[in-house]
């Protein structure tokens, strides 16, 4: 394990100046690992993956394959920005992979929560495996390993799920942002370019929106789960919020209750806010938001999202509530 302690001799990067240092350390140090040879890279588009994948474009350009598996359960618009970045402007090898429906499938009727995290998980594993087949010659699989994943989980980061690649698919590991802390992360991703709602990006959960989809996913309700989401965060940014508050997200449920449009009787979904402030999201408050964000937020949500009829904030911190509602 002696390779994976942070070097005490290594700084604190805390500004562009020390990024840089960093940045041309690693570009050097990749070159030397990596030679002529192949990588292949999972991006999800998070803040740790598209730093690996920036630095990486710059040390080996197309000889890095990065492969975008799109599981339906992105936020609105990220597929489409991991393309247009690392495709449109970083010119990147980008295998872009619509598995949406795969997913989706997959997941039909799986409602217990740890059972969706593993559907999730293991078909992630196989889409990975099939197009890492599908390539010709790649050597090293690059990961976005960071510090806390190796101090708190071991050497694999879980959520990119590599762990569990067969053995003939064994490749020698790229981790070069695995000794930085996440505010370290971040001032790289600054300095590699790499736009600010992606190095400044909220936590979002592997399973992505499959968590905040309750029950057993819809793709009706999981659709007004991204609108609404996408809402929130809209007006959070005109607001100002956005970087004040720690975590915010929407939740649809698997229960209607009754409400009233064009004078007749509906049976819609409820849409949950969530909005936490917290250090280490062991413990997390709720933020008293001014009244009239949390006022334009429903009225958007009720005019603009399909199959919706109610909008609550959730007020409960955690202990004893969760974060997420799964
Ligand atoms: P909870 O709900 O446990 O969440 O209070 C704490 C933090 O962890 C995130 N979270 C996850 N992240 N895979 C992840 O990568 C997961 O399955 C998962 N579940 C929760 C959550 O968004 C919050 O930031």
């Amino acid at each position: 394990m002696a390779d994976n302690k942070r070097p005490e001799s290594m700084v604190r990067i805390t500004t562009p100046e020390l990024a840089q240092a960093f940045i041309d350390e690693q570009i050097a140090a990749l070159r030397a690992q990596i030679g002529e040879r192949k990588v292949l890279l999972a991006l999800s588009g998070g803040v740790d993956s598209s730093v690996v994948a920036a630095l990486l474009i710059k040390a080996v350009g197309k000889q890095l394959v990065c492969v975008h598996v799109n599981h339906g359960l992105l936020r609105k618009g990220e597929p489409e920005q991991v393309v247009e970045v690392f495709r449109n402007q970083m010119d990147a090898n980008l295998v872009y992979v619509d598995a949406v429906d795969r997913f989706l499938d997959k997941l039909a009727g799986v409602a217990e929560p740890e059972a969706k995290r593993k559907v999730i998980g293991a078909e992630f594993i196989r889409v990975f495996e099939e197009e890492a087949r599908k390539q010709d010659g790649i050597e090293f699989l690059a990961q976005g390993t960071i510090y806390p994943d190796i101090i708190e989980s071991g050497p694999v980061k879980a959520h990119h799920n590599v762990g569990g690649l067969p053995e003939d698919l064994q490749f020698e590991l790229v981790e070069p942002v695995k000794f930085l802390f996440k505010d370290e992360v971040r001032v790289v991703g600054k300095a590699l370019g790499l736009p600010d709602n992606m190095v400044f990006r909220q936590p979002f959960p592997g399973p992505g929106l499959g968590v905040r989809c309750l029950g057993a996913i819809t793709r009706d309700r999981l659709e007004a789960l991204r609108e609404s989401d996408a809402i929130l965060r809209e007006e959070f940014d005109n607001a100002g919020l956005t970087g004040k508050v720690w975590q915010f997200f929407t939740v649809v449920p698997d229960f209607r209750s009754t409400g009233v449009k064009n004078n007749l009787r509906a049976y819609d979904w409820p849409v949950i806010i969530r909005a936490v402030n917290t250090v280490d999201a062991m413990t997390a408050t709720v933020p008293e938001l001014p009244w009239s964000v949390l006022e334009k937020i429903t009225q958007r949500i009720l005019s603009e999202v399909d199959g919706v009829c109610r909008v609550l904030y959730d007020l409960s911190p955690k202990p004893v509530a969760t974060i997420e509602w799964e």
